[in-house]
């Protein structure tokens, strides 16, 4: 067996990346800028910041508004996107996923959380899945976005295990990428993602003798 899974959390466990999307395209219309959900796609695993910048210049405008103006919209991105959490129930988690950490805690597989998420923890609460991770990596201590492998390290080092006997799941090509960076095994949950091990087409197909029979052909 793995010595851990470590999942991403939005889009994999709950489908928040919508919710970032919709606040995102508010705060960006406000000061001119379109975006569409495929470019929406491009955001996913990057930190609020960084996705701030991604979408100025994607709107032309790199620079244009000083470092403290760029913190006053991502907090204003981040109000609208925590209020619109108030939405999420226990009914919120994707097809599966609770079956699945039930299925790994009666295993006795330890079960880590790589989000860059600063609502991270609140998420978890309110879908109550708190008590269902091992551990979850801190985002408040990573100091770079996915792709770089920091927060899948990080989880695999709170929970004492090695990155190359554990495998990570994720929806976004930052996410991938990460994974594949510190040597675990990758499994994708989408399409169109490039490199993950295994591919899934949605959480409903991620179960346990999935993941087992994936990691006893691939170790
Ligand atoms: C990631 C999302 O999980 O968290 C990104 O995929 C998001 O879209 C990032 O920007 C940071 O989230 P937050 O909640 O701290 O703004
Ligand atoms: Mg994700």
């Amino acid at each position: 067996n793995p010595q851990a899974i470590i999942f991403d959390l939005d889009g994999v466990i709950t489908d928040t990346a919508h919710l970032h999307f919709l606040a995102w395209r508010q705060v960006a219309g406000e000061i001119g800028i379109a975006i569409d959900e495929a470019f929406n796609d491009s955001l996913k695993g990057i930190s609020r910041g960084e996705s701030l910048q991604r979408i100025l210049r994607h709107g032309g405008k790199t620079g244009a508004f000083s470092p403290e103006a760029c913190a006053q919209l991502a907090e204003r991105k981040n109000g609208l996107y925590v209020h619109s959490l108030r939405q999420l129930t226990v009914n919120s988690v994707l097809p599966g996923i609770r079956e699945l950490l039930m299925t790994l805690w009666e295993e006795r597989i330890p079960v880590g959380l790589a989000s860059v998420s600063l609502n991270a923890p609140a998420i978890l609460q309110a879908l109550d899945l708190s008590a269902c991770f091992d551990f979850c990596a801190n985002a408040a201590l990573i100091s770079r976005s996915k792709p770089d492998p920091e927060i899948f390290l990080a989880a695999c080092s709170g929970l004492g295990v090695d990155p190359k006997q554990c495998i990570g799941i994720e929806d976004a090509q930052a996410g991938i990428d990460a994974i594949n960076a510190c040597g675990m095994l990758s499994v994708g949950i989408g399409t169109g993602l490039n490199g993950a091990g295994l591919q899934l087409p949605a959480t409903e197909f991620l179960t346990w003798p999935c993941l087992s029979a994936f990691w006893q052909h691939d170790k």
